[in-house]
């Protein structure tokens, strides 16, 4: 059966950085995020006894090679096992935006094919169960895009991870007036990936304990500003869990510094436009891009304004996302 999935990538606002089980990946800490709605993955799948091997094919171009192949058919191989069944698959994806520019492409592509997979394959996964099964790609990050809007990442207790899945927290309709611009200041891979960081900074950081410490304090104030719609106290929280997610990347051996400097010099532009009274706030993940995060009513303005900094290739400006969803549109 051939079945189409969209997702939409996302951001965090309270980061996860680090596992507590790196085979399941259930992450150290809960974490929240919001859906772009302008940024998404459509992923085609097709399980046929005709194929004679999985076949995937990225952005039109049929990948033979590397990790991204590997996880890809590491999660079909997920998918059959649960499906009990042998047959290979035919699988096409394709992202609206630069692939490699650390936009959370796997989160999204992670989520779609999660979807489209476990469809094709017979599967009638809930929500639930299909968060779960995005996570298990690889890319924990995955779990929220499935769910979308602004979603929780619950770390779980339970060993075997099935208390550890994401759930909305609030629709995107619940805060139509919500904007994050991407600003893309460049478009090569990064060198280390999340997973290899991530690792790194639990074996060497010193100050990973006092991360996880202050985790409970920006949960709250981030469920409570976006239960109150209050820019204020989301943003100011994610950016300064941002910057203590990139202190600890600054302080792991060997150093992971994601920045460049454009990336520092939209940083101080932020700054600069908040003390003026346009209220704005950055977060980053494990890569140079910025996001801005800010209103409708400013969104225009920050926009032209950041069009003027140096180092910026592009900007998106996005609003608030969805759920993932199946559609008619097949790719092949
Ligand atoms: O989705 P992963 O497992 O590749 O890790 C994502 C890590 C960050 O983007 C830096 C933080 C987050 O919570 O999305």
């Amino acid at each position: 059966m051939k079945v189409t999935a969209i997702a939409n990538s996302n951001i965090a606002l309270v980061k996860y950085w680090g596992k507590r089980d790196e085979k399941l990946i259930l992450p150290n800490n809960s974490n929240i995020s919001v859906a772009y709605d302008k940024l998404n993955t459509i992923t085609t799948v097709d399980f046929n006894p005709d194929y004679s091997k999985d076949v995937f094919i990225l952005d039109g171009n049929e990948i033979t090679e590397g990790s991204v192949l590997k996880k890809t058919i590491e999660h079909l191989n997920i998918i059959r096992q649960r499906a009990n069944i042998q047959t290979k698959a035919k699988i096409a994806s394709k992202n609206n935006f630069p692939t490699a520019a650390g936009l959370a492409s796997s989160a999204s592509g992670f989520s779609a094919l999660a979807f489209a997979g476990s469809k094709a394959a017979g599967l009638n996964l809930d929500q639930k169960e299909l968060s779960i099964l995005s996570r298990l790609s690889g890319s924990g990050s995955a779990s929220r895009s499935l769910i979308g809007g602004f979603a929780e990442w619950m770390k779980g207790e339970k060993a075997d991870g099935s208390d550890s899945y994401a759930v909305q927290i609030a629709k995107p309709e619940h805060w139509p007036e919500f904007r994050i611009i991407v600003a893309i200041v460049s478009e090569t891979k990064k060198k280390v990936s999340s997973t290899d960081g991530m690792n790194l900074t639990m074996k060497t950081c010193p100050l990973y304990q006092g991360w996880l410490d202050t985790i409970e304090q920006d949960l709250k104030n981030v469920r409570k500003g976006i239960a109150e719609k209050n820019l204020t106290l989301v943003g100011s929280t994610a950016e300064s869990n941002c910057l203590k997610m990139h202190a600890l990347m600054i302080t792991t051996q060997p150093s992971l510094i994601y920045w460049t400097p454009a990336t520092l010099e939209i940083i101080h532009a932020v700054l600069d436009w908040r003390e003026k009274g346009l209220e704005s706030y950055f977060t980053i993940d494990a890569g140079p891009q910025v996001k801005i995060l800010c209103l409708e009513k400013d969104a225009q303005e920050i926009n032209d304004k950041l069009r003027l900094l140096q180092g910026i290739k592009k900007t998106i400006l996005c609003g608030v996302g969805g759920e993932a969803k199946l559609s008619k549109n097949h790719l092949f």
